[in-house]
C-alpha cells in the first residue's frame, strides 16, 4: 500500500486590489446581518448605494465626455468640433503644463512644454479661440485645471458673455482639487492654506455668480494612477473631499449652499467586479459624511456625483490593440458603478498623443456600451447580487478604516504634510511593480502572451501624432502682439487690486476677472498672487 501523497494546500485565495481575499463562492451567509435594505436604499434615494437619480441611464446616459486638448487653442478647437460630430455629449480640456503650473507661454520655465500635453492659454483671447464656434450655453465643459482654476473659469466666463451667454446658464466643472496635487501629480502653485482659501473663494464666487458650475472636481484617479489601491483611492479622496467642506465651513460658507456642486473623479480598473463595489461604497460613504458630519439636509449634497477616466497606467505600449478591450472592461465597470460621466482611453495613448482614430474609437466603445448593450435598460443590475454586495461591504470597511487613519492624523491636509497618503501609495505602487515582475500578477502581451520577433516584424509600423515644434514660437508671437495691443495701465492697476484683495480677505476673483477683462495673462495674474502668498516647497521627507 503506498503512502497516500501530502493533501496539496488549498490554493491562496485570489485578492482584492484592496488587500482583501475573495470567497471563491459568495452566498446569503456573506450578507446575514446585515439589513441591506438599509444598506442598499432605493435609487435616487440615501445613501444613494444604487446610483443618485431615481431612473438613472433609464432616465439619461452618462456624459461621454473625453479629454482632449493639444498645441495651440485653434488645433483643440478642430479637435473639440471632431468629438462633438461624433457624438461627444461632454468636453474635457486638457491643459498643457505652462497654463497648469500658472506661467505664460514666454516664461523662461514653459520653453519645451508649451502645447504638449495639452493647449496652450495664455489669455482671454485664447481662450476665446479654443471654444470659436462652440456655443458655451449649450455644451458642459471640464476643465483640467488645479492651481489657476479660479483663472481658467473667469476666461471661460468672460469668453461666454463674450458669446452673449450669461454667466448663469455656463455649466462645467473645474477639477480644482489641490490637494491631491501635493499627493500626487504635482501641478501645485501656492501653499496648501491659501491655495484653501482660493477654492473657498471660487465655491462662494460660483454660488453668486455661476450657480450651475460644478465647483471641484475631488480626484481619487492620479493617486490611482500612482498605485493607491480601491480602498485608498477612495479613502484619500474622501478624506480631502471632508478637507474642502471644512475649508467652505470655516470660510463661512453654508454646507447646503455649496456641497450640491461638489463633484468627483475615479479610475476604473480592469478589476471590474470590486471597482463596481467601490463606487457603490463610495457613495454610501459620502452619503453618510455629509448627513451625520456635515449635517447636510438636501439630498443634492450627500449626492456623491462622479466622472470617470479608463485606468491610464493599465494600457501596454506591447501590442496596443488589447487596450480596446482593456478600456471596454473599465469602461463597463465604470457604467455598472453608476458613473455620471465618462473619459475612456484611447488604445495607442502608452505610445503618443491619441491619434483620430484612435480617439473616435475611444468614443464608439462608450456608444456601444449606451447604445448596444442592455445596461441603460435597469438601474443598478449588481443590486442584491451576494458577491458584488460583499465587496461592497468590504471595501467600504477597508476604506473607512483608512479615513480613520488620516482623521487621527489631524485631516488631510496634515497627513499630506507628514506624507502619509503619498507613502502608503508608493508602497502599493512597489507591491504591483514585483508582482508583475515576478509574474503573479499577469499583464497580457507584456509578462505573459507576448509575441515573437518574427510576429513583431509582421506587425504594421505604428505612426504617433506629432505636435508640430513650431507651436510654440506661434504661441509666444501671439502673446507679444497681446501685450502690445492692450492698455498697460489698465492692467497694471487692476493686478494691483488683485494683490490688494490676496492680502485681504475680499473674495480674489472679482478683481481677478477685471484683471483678465483687460488682458491681463494667466501668468501675470498668478504671479500677482505668488507675490502675495508664495509658492508651495515641498518638505524634504515627501
Ligand atoms: N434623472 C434626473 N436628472 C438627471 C439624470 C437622471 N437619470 N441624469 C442626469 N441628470 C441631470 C443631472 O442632475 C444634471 O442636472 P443639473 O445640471 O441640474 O445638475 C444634468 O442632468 C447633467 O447631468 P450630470 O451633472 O450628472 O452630468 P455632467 O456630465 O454634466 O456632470 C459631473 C458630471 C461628474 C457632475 C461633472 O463634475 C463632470 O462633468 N466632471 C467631469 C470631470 C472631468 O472630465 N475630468 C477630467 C479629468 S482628466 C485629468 O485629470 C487629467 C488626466 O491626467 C487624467
Amino acid at each position: 500500500m503506498t503512502a497516500e501523497p501530502p493533501a496539496e494546500p488549498p490554493p491562496e485565495p485570489r485578492r482584492t486590489e484592496s488587500g482583501f481575499p475573495f470567497a471563491p463562492v459568495y452566498g446569503p451567509e456573506d450578507l446575514a446581518g446585515r439589513d441591506q435594505a438599509e444598506r442598499l436604499g432605493r435609487p435616487g434615494e440615501y445613501p444613494f448605494t444604487r446610483g443618485i437619480h431615481p431612473t438613472m441611464y433609464t432616465g439619461r446616459p452618462w456624459t461621454m465626455r473625453q479629454y482632449a486638448g493639444f498645441g495651440t487653442a485653434a488645433e483643440s478647437n478642430a479637435r473639440y468640433r471632431q468629438l462633438i460630430a461624433g457624438g461627444s455629449t461632454g468636453l474635457s480640456v486638457a491643459f498643457d503644463l505652462p497654463t497648469q503650473m500658472g506661467y505664460d507661454s514666454d516664461a523662461p520655465l514653459a520653453a519645451g512644454e508649451v502645447g504638449r500635453v495639452g493647449v496652450a492659454v495664455d489669455s482671454v483671447e485664447d481662450m476665446a479661440e479654443l471654444f470659436e464656434g462652440i456655443p458655451l450655453g449649450e455644451v458642459s465643459t471640464s476643465m483640467t485645471i488645479n492651481a489657476p482654476a479660479a483663472v481658467l473659469l473667469l476666461l471661460y466666463q468672460l469668453v461666454g458673455e463674450g458669446q452673449g451667454v450669461p454667466p448663469a446658464r455656463l455649466t462645467g466643472t473645474v477639477q480644482n482639487d489641490v490637494l491631491k496635487e501635493y499627493i500626487a501629480r504635482g501641478t501645485y502653485i501656492f501653499p496648501p492654506q491659501p491655495s484653501l482659501r482660493l477654492v473657498a473663494d471660487l465655491f462662494r464666487y460660483c454660488r453668486a455668480e455661476i450657480p450651475r458650475w460644478n465647483t471641484i472636481s475631488i480626484s481619487g484617479y492620479h493617486m490611482a494612477e500612482a498605485g493607491a489601491t480601491p480602498a485608498q483611492e477612495i479613502a484619500f479622496t474622501l478624506a480631502d473631499g471632508i478637507a474642502y467642506v471644512r475649508a467652505a465651513l470655516a470660510a463661512g460658507l453654508a454646507v447646503d449652499d455649496f456641497a450640491p456642486r461638489l463633484s468627483f473623479f475615479f479610475v476604473a480598473r480592469s478589476t471590474l467586479l470590486e471597482e463596481v463595489a467601490k463606487f457603490r461604497a463610495a457613495r454610501r460613504i459620502w452619503a453618510r459624511v455629509m448627513r451625520e458630519e456635515f449635517g447636510a439636509r438636501d439630498p443634492r449634497s450627500q449626492r456623491l456625483r462622479f466622472h470617470t477616466q479608463t485606468a491610464g497606467v493599465q494600457l501596454t505600449a506591447q501590442q496596443p490593440e488589447v487596450n480596446l478591450v482593456r478600456v471596454a472592461v473599465q469602461a463597463l465597470a465604470a457604467v455598472l458603478g453608476g458613473t455620471q460621466s465618462l473619459h475612456t482611453n484611447s488604445f495607442d495613448e502608452a505610445l503618443a498623443l491619441p491619434t483620430e482614430k484612435a480617439a473616435r474609437l475611444a468614443l464608439r466603445t462608450q456608444q456601444v456600451l449606451a447604445h448596444e448593450t442592455d445596461v441603460t435598460a435597469t438601474v443598478d443590475p449588481f443590486a442584491g447580487s451576494y458577491a458584488v454586495e460583499a465587496l461592497t461591504d468590504e471595501v467600504e470597511a477597508a476604506a473607512l478604516a483608512l479615513m480613520a487613519e488620516v482623521e487621527e492624523l489631524g485631516g488631510a491636509v496634515a497627513a499630506i504634510e507628514a506624507g502619509h497618503q503619498k507613502a502608503a501609495i508608493e508602497r502599493s505602487a512597489y507591491r504591483i511593480q514585483r508582482e508583475t515582475e515576478a509574474g503573479s500578477r499577469t499583464v497580457v502581451g507584456v509578462n505573459r502572451f507576448r509575441l515573437g520577433p518574427a510576429e513583431l516584424a509582421a506587425e504594421e509600423p505604428y505612426r504617433p501624432l506629432r505636435v508640430d515644434p513650431a507651436i510654440e514660437a506661434r504661441q509666444v508671437g501671439r502673446l507679444a502682439r497681446l501685450r502690445a495691443a492692450r492698455d498697460g495701465a489698465a492692467v497694471d492697476r487692476a493686478l494691483g487690486a488683485l494683490r490688494r484683495a490676496a492680502e485681504g480677505r475680499a473674495n480674489v476673483l472679482y478683481p481677478m476677472r477685471e484683471a483678465l477683462a483687460a488682458r491681463a495673462t494667466v501668468g501675470e495674474v498668478c504671479d500677482a498672487l505668488r507675490e502675495v502668498w508664495g509658492r508651495h516647497v515641498p518638505a524634504e521627507r515627501f
